[in-house]
């Protein structure tokens, strides 16, 4: 991409009048890719760095200091800070489900951690960060039951979601307090985070918006759905943030592993699904506050990994030397 480019506004000031334009970041990438964040990003979140198991892998042991790395780089350059996340089944360590005898943690136990947890996490970076993601991917892909089986279910009973809110909103009453989830569009799945989200706010719970993850592809999913899905959220009264986006140029099940760098195929479909993303958030621009991809650049992104081992993927708006793609243009031009 040209030279100019770079003397042109970033993004999120062309989108300063809809929402914030984020991306997830790490301690690496802070340095890799700081000029292009500090150029074209106006929000980070940290992809590992604030999850359970980063903060606090021991009882009586936290680890801030690639977290408050994270929060300082947010500070010094002005930008929005969206915590990740609170509470969740995975990358959480497993003393917190442990009784110390051989046994399981029961409910107070599980209960009094989660909430010393969300307590010093939630003060310690209340200066910086404006929103958390309290409980992430605590409902099912499929099936009849609503709820997925996780330690904290089992543990705590249904009621550890809204537990969690409540104490997040006693840590930090101003922070805004999101349920986020992937999947998001699927009809089925759908209604199942509907139906919580409105028994959360029925029973007077403090959450203030749900997090659309939208790890989308170049297939999936396909527009009407989503913008069913933001209607449907939207229709609840709460705020929404795409949270963790990112396209990828495979399909789910294609399993390829022989390309090098994209087919222009696929970048031409790429440009082409990410101008009608931004078509469809610019109509929602009252209701949704944030869009955060899952990374920054095509030189780092956790889908070189998954699902298919070792497999380059090229799924965001810049590319692996960090130039903008060329569907940049075309969202800056609005
Ligand atoms: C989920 C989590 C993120 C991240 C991605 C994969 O979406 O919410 O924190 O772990 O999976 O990178």
């Amino acid at each position: 991409m040209s030279e100019g480019m770079k003397t042109q506004v970033g993004l999120s000031k062309s989108f300063q009048d809809y929402f914030l334009i984020g991306a997830a970041v790490n301690h690496r990438t802070i340095v890799s890719q700081s000029e292009l964040l500090r150029q074209h990003y106006n929000s980070i979140t940290a992809e590992n760095e604030m999850k359970f198991e980063s903060l606090h892998p021991e009882e009586n042991g936290y680890a801030f200091e690639q977290a408050d790395r994270i929060a300082g780089f947010a500070r010094d350059n002005g930008m929005k800070l969206r915590g990740h996340t609170l509470v969740w089944h995975n990358q959480t360590p497993s003393w917190v489900f442990e009784d110390g005898n051989g046994g399981l943690a029961g409910r107070e136990l599980l209960l009094a951690r989660m909430k010393s947890h969300i307590e010093t996490v939630v003060e310690r970076y209340k200066d910086i960060i404006y929103c958390w993601d309290v409980v992430n991917e605590a409902v099912t892909d499929s099936g009849e039951e609503s709820l997925r089986p996780s330690k904290w279910l089992h543990g705590i009973g249904e009621d550890y979601i809204e537990q969690a809110f409540r104490f997040a909103h006693e840590a930090d009453p101003k922070a805004l307090l999101f349920y986020n989830d992937y999947n998001e569009c699927n009809p089925g799945k759908r209604e199942k985070i509907y139906s919580l989200a409105k028994s959360l706010l029925e029973n007077g719970t403090p959450i203030h918006g749900i997090g659309l993850q939208a790890h989308w592809s170049l297939y999936d999913p396909a527009l009407d759905l989503i913008r069913e899905a933001i209607e449907r959220y939207a229709s609840l009264g709460l705020k929404l943030q795409v949270t963790e986006m990112d396209v990828s140029v495979f399909a789910f099940d294609d399993k390829r592993t022989d390309l090098t760098e994209p087919t222009a195929e696929m970048m031409r479909l790429q440009e082409e699904r990410f101008k009608q993303f931004f078509d469809l958030f610019r109509e929602y621009k009252d209701v949704l506050t944030s869009v955060t991809f899952w990374g920054a650049a095509d030189d780092y992104t956790w889908l070189d990994h998954f699902p298919v081992r070792g497999r380059k993927n090229w799924p965001l708006l810049f590319d692996t030397n960090q130039q903008p793609k060329t569907v940049i243009q075309l969202l800056m031009g609005q």
